[in-house]
């Protein structure tokens, strides 16, 4: 079902409450986040939707990569945040995190950077870790901003999700989805299920998939890009793709 409008509008406005109300109960899922990103001194990152930048403080202070948003009113945030903190090496700019303007994370050295954010992007190898804090359950097709990520990272490179989905084996009545439908005018959808989101990026095989506090509301999913396609369950299919 298509949305009426984009809630875009909505996060360009909230910033401030938004930190107030979220904050203090997602703080145990993004200190997981930044574990399971793993990463080693002079990697890449990539933080897609990344808000007002409530992941900052659980990140390394000198990580190198870019951060980006549709919306400028949470970017300004973010950026008072990275200021404070001191995190030089993160660029933040305005992006569609549904189509990346960063070269495919193919080894490619011949690969340029096009679009408004360049500095601490990775040349043409693709980024070593891609974070996706409650994006894939915003945008309409969350399943595109998977498949962007894994485009963009390198092979052997992880994806981190936190977000909340739809158990797999539960069914979901009409006026659930009805919900969810109107919720993803303002915030986000809370019906869709893991497995079609993954659809977008089948050479992204799970690592580790576990529920977080408040109550395990969160899933934190650890996923890896592989040299060879896979399905959902994890088993892989006998051709090499050479991603
Ligand atoms: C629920 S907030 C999450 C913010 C932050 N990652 C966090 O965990 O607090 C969703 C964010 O996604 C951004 N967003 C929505 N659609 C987007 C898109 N297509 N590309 C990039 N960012 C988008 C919104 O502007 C908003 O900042």
């Amino acid at each position: 079902m298509r949305r009426l409008f984009s809630n875009i509008r909505v996060y360009e406005h909230v910033g401030g409450l938004y930190d107030a109300t979220l904050g203090f109960w997602s703080r145990e899922v993004r200190r997981k986040a930044a574990g399971a990103l793993d990463l080693e001194p002079g990697q890449s990152l990539l933080i897609a939707g990344v808000g007002t930048g409530m992941e900052l403080p659980y990140l390394p202070r000198d990580v190198r990569g870019v951060g980006v948003d549709l919306s400028r009113g949470m970017l300004e945030r973010a950026h008072r945040r990275r200021v404070e903190l001191g995190m030089s090496g993160l660029s933040l700019g305005i992006m569609d995190a549904r189509a990346l303007a960063f070269p495919d994370g193919s080894g490619d050295e011949a690969a340029h950077v096009t679009g408004q954010v360049e500095a601490g992007v990775p040349s043409g190898a693709g980024f070593d870790a891609i974070y996706l804090p409650l994006i894939v359950t915003v945008v309409p097709d969350g399943s595109r901003v998977l498949a962007e990520a894994a485009r963009v990272t390198r092979p052997g490179g992880r994806v981190v999700i936190a977000d909340r989905f739809w158990p797999e084996d539960k069914r979901r009545p009409a006026p659930v989805r009805a919900m969810s439908w109107a919720l993803g005018h303002f915030a986000m959808r809370f019906d869709h299920r893991f497995s079609e989101i993954q659809a977008g990026a089948p050479h992204l095989v799970i690592e580790d998939y576990q529920r977080v506090s408040p109550g395990g509301f969160f899933h934190l999913i650890t996923l890896r890009k592989s040299y060879v396609a896979s399905t959902y369950d994890g088993s892989t299919q006998s051709e090499s793709q050479g991603i």
